[in-house]
């Protein structure tokens, strides 16, 4: 049994070999000999570090490096590799790319998204990534939040629902070479942040935070996830990363969670306040029972400060062999100690056909028809549309955050797939002739129908909070007003990481579609448009009638512009 190899491995590890399997380094700051020489028990990418060229077989020769180099010495333990699979297997040129959470919350289809989470296992695992550092399963509770996009929902159900995308990470065993370990992430209250700072301060009782922030995090631990990343944001003043209540009363004790805890990127740096780590925050973060840190660069500091916190007894043996226990236990689970080295035959799937229709499906049922004068459908036939707006054919900026890079990017293609404006030219019908100007330029009213996708631009955790509020930039006002004064009716689609402050534009359209951040298949944007799919996605997320509403959750007594749960569909019709 597992516990016997892990037990056996363990008599025969020094204190040296026990520290380094509880560091994780980068992979531009660890070479594979460097990983291998420091014993380390991980290496990742963060976000958008990827090798060159950035293909699944690349990938594969880079990881398999690092598994040549650790199972060469020494003990041989493997590696694990580590990478952000937030949206698919999103770092990757040619993944799968699937709508953001808060899309995936609005469709209210847990059974699609434990699929959604096979298939990113599977493309994870075709590159020899076996460690997912997703789902993120944080509440959030302010829109002006910056991760808000990777949050089910406002309300734990949302995330307590949809965290079955862990078994679809995970399949049916760890072993299975198209299974990879999920993350539960990022214990605990990092979307309860006042004013909706990103590592900020979550000022809530315990009460509270068990209401609000727990569920998801049982609800994973039941779904036999095999690790928790704790959060940078502090609860009542107190860095998470340091919180012995948090970590080992609550996440391992009562919630009997028995993988392994991960720290954020530098998170141990947060602790006092100052930058760095100190060995007492090394010591603090251990024995508050964090497994493995993500120390990036610094790994060859972390692994000699650790050290030195267990000789001078700062840091009792017994926590290091729990943590190498927890640790092993995953790696053996894993099958890692038989098969360290990537399955390639996995590639011929890699952004296959068949995954990039289960993404289409997922866009079609995270759209929320918001508002309809009766202008949607759009008729497929002998119409005349014209498609405007920043957010129309962009790649980029329809995927949003977390795309290739860390922080993503505008770029018309920069992943393929279909933008939201391939998607209403390929599904357009006998005499249907569609027109697109990005600012609405040659507008008139011979057109039947305007289409304007507005809305948000990529951004990602720390560069995406708006403490100034939630509106359109003046680029989609102007163009709203073009729209208007032209007189053709026309249909807002919002593509954004959150709800948005659009009270003011509501009566200058006759159509309201959120369209969230679809990621690779803006096609089932036009699917929903044309009616060829009848909405039925619901928000997840109440909208608010003016940023001064914010935070606005449901069940706070706010009454907003649209409801949590609000969502619209077409009529039949009867021929
Ligand atoms: O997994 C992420 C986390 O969500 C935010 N900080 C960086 C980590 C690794 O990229």
């Amino acid at each position: 049994p597992v516990s016997q190899r892990v037990k056996d491995l363990m008599a025969r590890m020094t204190l040296d070999d026990k520290v380094g399997q509880m560091t994780e380094g980068e992979r531009g700051a660890a070479t594979p000999a460097q990983s291998a020489a420091a014993r380390l028990g991980s290496i990742l990418s963060g976000g958008g570090s990827t090798p060159t060229p950035n293909t699944p077989a690349a990938w594969a020769d880079m990881i398999d490096a690092y598994q040549k180099a650790a199972t060469s010495t020494g003990l041989g333990i493997p590696i694990i590799y580590g990478a952000d699979t937030v949206h698919g297997h999103n770092n990757v040129y040619g993944a799968t790319v699937f709508p953001h959470n808060i899309g995936l919350g609005a469709a209210n289809d847990p059974q699609l998204v434990e699929k959604i989470g096979a298939i990113t296992a599977d493309e994870a695992a075709a590159t020899g990534v076996k460690w997912g550092f997703s789902p993120c399963l944080c509440v959030a509770r302010d829109d002006r939040w910056g991760r808000t996009y990777e949050s089910f929902g406002e309300i734990p159900r949302n995330a307590v629902e949809n965290s079955v995308i862990i078994e679809g990470l995970q399949g049916r065993s760890l072993e299975a070479p198209t299974s990879i370990m999920a993350t539960a992430k990022h214990f605990i209250g990092d979307g309860g942040t006042t004013g909706g700072v990103d590592q900020g301060n979550t000022q809530i009782s315990l009460d509270e935070l068990r209401r609000i922030h727990l569920p998801p995090f049982q609800a994973a631990v039941n779904h036999g996830v095999g690790s928790v990343m704790i959060s940078f944001n502090s609860w009542n003043g107190v860095k998470d990363h340091g919180n012995k209540f948090l970590i080992t009363d609550l996440l391992k004790g009562e919630l009997h969670f028995s993988g392994y805890v991960i720290s954020d990127w530098n998170g141990i740096d947060q602790i006092d306040g100052q930058e760095g780590f100190t060995p007492a925050e090394v010591s603090q973060s251990v024995n508050a029972g964090i497994d493995m840190v993500m120390v990036p660069n610094d790994y060859l500091k972390f692994v000699s400060t650790l050290k030195a916190e267990v000789l001078n007894g700062h840091v009792p043996m017994s926590r290091i062999d729990d943590a190498n226990r927890r640790i092993l236990t995953k790696k053996f689970e894993l099958g890692l100690f038989e098969h360290p080295y990537t399955d390639r035959s996995l590639q011929k799937d890699f952004g296959s056909a068949a995954h990039h229709a289960v993404a289409r499906q997922a866009v079609r049922e995270s759209q929320v028809l918001l508002k309809n004068d009766g202008v949607l459908p759009l008729a497929k036939q002998d119409n005349k549309i014209f498609v405007a707006g920043k957010n129309a054919d962009d790649m980029g900026n329809q995927a949003g955050g977390w795309t290739l890079t860390w922080q993503g990017q505008s770029g018309a293609r920069v992943i393929p797939g279909t933008t939201i404006l391939d998607g209403i030219k390929a599904d357009a019908g006998k005499g249907t002739v569609v027109t697109y100007d990005r600012a609405g330029g040659g507008i008139d009213s011979s057109y039947k129908v305007a289409v304007a996708v507005v809305g948000e631009t990529p951004y990602a955790e720390g560069r995406g909070d708006r403490p100034d509020g939630l509106g359109l930039d003046a680029e989609d006002l102007a163009l709203i007003a073009k729209l208007k004064a032209s007189g053709v009716p026309t249909v807002l689609v919002t593509v954004s990481g959150r709800p948005l402050d659009i009270a003011a534009q509501l009566p200058s359209v006759k159509g309201l579609v959120a369209a969230w951040l679809p990621g690779s298949e803006g096609a089932g944007v036009a699917d929903v448009l044309y009616g060829d799919y009848n909405p039925t996605g619901k928000l997840s997320f109440t909208w608010p009638k003016s940023s001064s509403q914010e935070p606005i959750n449901a069940g706070d007594g706010k009454q907003g512009l649209f409801p949590y749960g609000y969502g619209l569909s077409y009529r039949r019709h009867h021929h």
